[in-house]
């Protein structure tokens, strides 16, 4: 969702954005914009469609100068066009602004404006912002017209303002959005996410909400909001460019999927000990786990596919650690008066960090007194930050929109979670521990083997591509797996209805629906529930549905129902889940090619979800 760079230094402005907007491309966007100040004027360029349109204008027509601004739009107000696309700018052509984010009381603001004689070019919620700091600079120097201006918004943000006047500097602030300052070689960035920057610098300064922030190319000076003065260290991103790079492969998607071995060694690394059998974690996770007792209510808020993680986590602690578990999706759980208090641990599971609803899902629980853990894949992120405790699933940067690799990673967490508090509270006997972690080591060369079945997926895939409406159906830990499973497909083949169900639910509705040729994906590693999925396999058959399976090894009583089969490596249903993920994955990005679907940035859809 809405990508933000700024750029102060001795490079060409011009070419380090659009480099680093290109590496913001997969947050997902509908038009694209620059202003460059010249030493004269600010120079502004927008185009709708994709980056490479704004790149080809500018290749025709360069905007030269050493400090600018640069933005990829996903439309909130106002349709996707080049009037809506950021930089925004003023009346006066004085200051150009660039904004994630949303302004809520935008239409105050903007009728009050017009009186006072502004000329508006836009629909947008931001342009009010570039009015609004033309207004104020009429009786105050620019950086305090910028202070002034940011006390009068409600809503979300993160800015970037560059002004005509103060050319050898930036200004950005944030509020409930994502803004990250990058200190390189006598340059310096500003970018929601610290890919944008990652081949310039590493050292990377976060900034906390309600803090403004002027950029010179030596680096930021940082004021609260009321004006007083913030030391902030800096800190190094471990993530290298590398990582943000496709690597040989035709998508980020399926780059990550074949990343997930490492991304749950990475998650297990240093926690696990399966020879002193023990799971660990840091000091400050270990002290925050240890407070959880036995009578602890939990409850897991996520979006998106971390929500179907937390899903399976439910499964997992109530049924090993033996607490009560909810699960909510964040955007509902902050509307719902939720019942909390000091003996409510609240997990909030995000490979972002940044997602809106889970970040103000976290607030409340905070402020209503709640103990909250964050699974997070983004280190410094908000909700890492804000978080009690971090358990990071150092899943390594995830750039395709669907999520795959964080997703397992996520799951991965969830285990050491569920592990760690049932051997604290007596839950498990020593063999039992033993076994467990034994096959927890061996996770990350089971989803090796299961990353095998992508020949028989790709063959799979070729034959089911036409159909446009599939059903996934699974029972326990694996109904989340199949509601994960339609959602991949969703997500990157906008031409298909993909909806996933609990096995058990189907014939109170779905089943009507079920007719020759209809493909059900049957999410059916070997548990103590097989039989009655066979049965739901059985009901699929006889309406001439279709079955797709996703079976165990060696599991033979379900393979002859199937029409289509793949097998993952067996294991204990517990861990079911982190291994049918993987050809539910490739399922999906295969018949997205088939489709010639745009696998890595579909339409519509954001990375990271920054407004609510
Ligand atoms: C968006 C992404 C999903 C992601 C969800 C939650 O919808 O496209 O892949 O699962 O946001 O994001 P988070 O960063 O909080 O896990």
């Amino acid at each position: 969702m809405c990508g933000i760079v700024g750029y102060v230094g001795r490079a060409e402005a011009m070419g380090t954005i659009l480099e680093a907007l290109g590496r913001l491309e997969y947050r997902g966007y509908d038009s694209a914009g620059m202003a460059v100040l010249n030493g004269r004027a600010i120079q502004v360029c927008k185009r709708t469609g994709k980056l490479k349109v704004l790149a080809e204008t500018l290749r025709a027509k360069p905007l030269a100068g050493t400090v600018g601004i640069g933005h990829t739009r996903w439309a909130t107000h106002g349709e996707p066009s080049e009037a809506n696309a950021h930089p925004h700018t003023d009346c006066r052509g004085e200051l150009s602004v660039v904004h994630n984010g949303i302004i809520e009381n935008y239409a105050p603001l903007k009728a009050r404006l017009l009186e006072q004689g502004h000329r508006f070019r836009s629909h947008t919620d931001t342009e009010v912002i570039a009015h609004l700091i033309e207004e104020y600079a009429k009786h105050a120097p620019l950086p305090s017209a910028f202070r002034r201006a940011l006390k009068d918004l409600q809503g979300s943000y993160a800015l970037c303002v560059l002004f005509r006047r103060e050319p050898g500097r930036l200004f950005g602030a944030r509020k409930g959005s994502p803004l990250i300052v990058g200190v390189g070689k006598g340059e310096a960035l500003f970018a929601s996410d610290v890919t944008a920057f990652l081949d310039r610098t590493r050292t990377v300064v976060y900034l906390n909400d309600d803090e403004v922030v002027e950029l010179a190319a030596k680096g930021p000076t940082i004021t609260t909001l009321a004006g007083k003065a913030v030391t902030r260290k800096s800190s190094t991103v471990s993530w290298d460019v590398s990582a943000a790079r496709k690597e040989g492969y035709d998508h980020f998607m399926l780059k990550e999927i074949h990343e997930q071995p490492q991304a749950i060694e990475q998650t297990l690394f240093n926690r696990l000990d399966v020879g002193r059998r023990r799971i660990a974690f840091d000091r400050r996770t270990q002290r925050f786990l240890d407070r959880i007792s036995a009578q602890e209510k939990i409850v897991i808020i996520a979006c998106g596919t971390a929500y179907h993680a937390g899903l399976v986590g439910e499964y997992m602690l109530e049924e090993f650690a033996r607490l009560p578990v909810d699960v909510d999706f964040a955007s509902e759980f902050r509307y719902r008066g939720p019942m909390l208090d000091r003996r409510t641990t609240v997990i909030a599971i995000t490979q972002s960090g940044e997602t809106a609803d889970t970040l103000a899902g976290v607030r409340l629980a905070k402020r209503k007194g709640a103990n909250v853990l964050a699974i997070c894949n983004v280190m410094g992120s908000s909700i890492a930050r804000e978080a009690d405790a971090v358990l990071y699933t150092h899943a390594g940067p995830e750039i395709a929109v669907a999520s795959t690799k964080a997703y397992t990673a996520q799951l991965t967490a969830l285990l050491l979670v569920t592990l760690a508090l049932a051997k604290a509270h007596g839950r498990v006997r020593p063999e039992a521990w033993k076994r467990l972690l034994a096959e927890l080591g061996r996770l990350p060369d089971l989803v090796r083997q299961a990353l095998a079945t992508e020949p028989a997926l790709e063959e799979i895939a070729a034959k089911y591509a036409r159909a446009r409406n599939f059903y996934y159906l699974g029972r326990r830990y694996n109904y989340p797996s199949a509601l994960e499973g339609a959602l991949k497909l969703k997500e990157i083949c906008p031409l298909i209805h993909a909806e996933g169900y609990a096995a058990g639910e189907m014939k109170h509705g779905p089943i009507s629906l079920i007719r020759q040729g209809w493909p059900v994906v049957f999410v059916a590693p070997r548990t103590p529930v097989s039989e009655k999925v066979i049965s739901n396999i059985e009901e699929v058959r006889a309406r001439r549905g279709t079955c797709l399976v996703v079976a165990s090894e060696g599991d033979d009583d379900i393979s002859r129902y199937a029409d289509s089969l793949v097998r993952v490596p067996r294991t204990d249903e517990l861990f079911s889940p982190v291994l049918v993920a993987v050809p539910l994955q490739l399922l999906a990005y295969h018949i997205a090619r088939a489709n010639e679907c745009d696998i890595d940035q579909p339409p519509n859809l954001a990375k990271s979800v920054t407004v609510e």
